[in-house]
């Protein structure tokens, strides 16, 4: 495995914890902070408004993160639309498309609620929603989608790895079935992707895994600041889409009774953007691109293997998923309550771990897990040492709680 230690010192919070909770959100670089703290301190201004040098400043280095955005998932600069999550980036499709009564929609049945609420909701409409049902170990096979595909499938949504059980899918195998099938009036039907747990800890590309809409976090892989996001609409989808935060920047003109929208992305972007968290996942990208997509990927697939492989030594533990996950391992010990266990591991051990149902009640209910799991998630700056520490931990406890 390469050795990522030397930038531990970089994240000066694990001087006191450890951490094994980057899928709800990870931990910040200090670089990430200057150039948040640099915004504030010597530039502070709007972006797009004013023609003084700070605020042209502000609009560049806000452009700038949208461009190393589309350098680092493989896109045009225009198809990058900044939110201030991915949850935003996908209530914006499943309200801004035009679906008609009678749609079909498929999510699959291990979706944070994220990917599933907003869809869910569309019923009032009169659209139907059909769930395609995960394997064991949380994989969604092709099958599985196929017989739900038909001429009425306008769209089907998926995550690209499961923030319940770090299962991860075959999108570039799902995007051809998908882009395959003919919705009634001749077009296809279209793809949206969640890549809240996916980015920054893969390889994600737009030209090879080709969807139509795919929304991102900015605070999770990809080590930005909580309250950036980001989702990506194909340029030729662009039109299929109303924006849904009308106002300061999303129009050319109006004369008063009409008015004309920008272009993509400023329509999709209302009133001022989260410029200092756009400035810090900026920085974030470049800190990332300094040790490489593909070194990460690497390092958190052989993590996340020791880790499923340890937790499975342990007796009493029962975990889910399968070696192959992306660095997230849920489990449980027993039929012990997963908050009770969290607590014990942060009270005893400064250990940080999520527990509950991870805003994925469908995965939880997938997996039978009643009362959800203990989640262990990874991220480049845990080392072999956060596993032995949290092994070493449960295997003192484990056996209070054997059958
Ligand atoms: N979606 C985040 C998680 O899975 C918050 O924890």
């Amino acid at each position: 495995m390469i050795d990522l230690n030397y930038i531990r010192e970089d994240f000066p919070i694990l001087d006191n914890i450890t951490y094994l909770d980057s899928a709800s959100t990870s931990l910040t670089p200090k670089p990430v902070v200057d150039a948040m703290e640099e915004y504030f301190l010597e530039y502070n201004s709007n972006a797009g408004r004013g023609s003084y040098k700070n605020a042209i400043k502000t609009t560049s280095k806000m452009e700038e993160t949208r461009e190393k955005l589309s350098n680092f998932i493989n896109c045009k600069k225009n198809e990058i639309i900044f939110t201030k999550n991915t949850t935003e980036g996908i209530n914006l499709i499943s309200n801004g498309f035009n679906f008609k009564k009678e749609d079909n929609i498929i999510i699959s049945d291990i979706e944070h609620h994220s990917n599933f609420i907003p869809w869910l909701n569309l019923q009032k409409k009169g659209i139907n929603i059909k769930i395609a049902k995960a394997n064991e170990e949380g994989i969604i096979e092709k099958d599985t989608i196929n017989d739900l595909l038909d001429e009425n499938t306008r769209l089907i949504a998926i995550s690209h790895v499961s923030n319940a059980i770090g299962s991860i899918q075959d999108i570039e195998g799902i995007e051809k079935l998908v882009h395959k099938n003919q919705y009634k009036d001749g077009t296809n039907t279209y793809l949206l992707v969640d890549g809240a747990q996916s980015v920054g800890h893969i390889n994600v590309d737009m030209n090879k895994l080709n969807p139509d809409f795919m929304a991102f976090p900015g605070h999770k892989g990809l080590l930005g600041p909580v309250g950036t996001g980001f989702i990506y609409i194909k340029e030729s989808n662009q039109n299929l889409i109303y924006p849904q935060n009308l106002g300061g920047g999303t129009i050319v003109n109006t004369d008063f009774k009409d008015f004309k929208l920008e272009d993509s992305p400023q329509r999709f972007e209302g009133g001022t953007q989260n410029l200092a968290g756009i400035i810090g996942l900026g920085r974030a990208i470049d800190y990332i691109e300094s040790i490489g997509i593909d070194n990460i990927e690497k390092y958190d697939k052989d993590l996340t293997r020791i880790l499923y492989e340890s937790l499975n030594e342990i007796d009493n533990i029962i975990t889910y998923g399968s070696k192959n996950n992306n660095s997230i391992v849920s489990f449980n010990l027993n039929n012990a309550n997963p908050h009770d266990i969290c607590k014990i591991l942060d009270e005893s051990k400064n250990i940080c771990l999520r527990s509950g149902h991870h805003c994925a009640i469908p995965a939880i209910k997938h997996i039978n897990a009643k009362e959800g799991t203990i989640r262990s998630s990874i991220h480049l700056y845990n080392n072999i040492e956060d596993i032995e520490k949290l092994v070493s931990a449960l295997k003192e406890i484990s056996f209070l709680y054997s059958n």
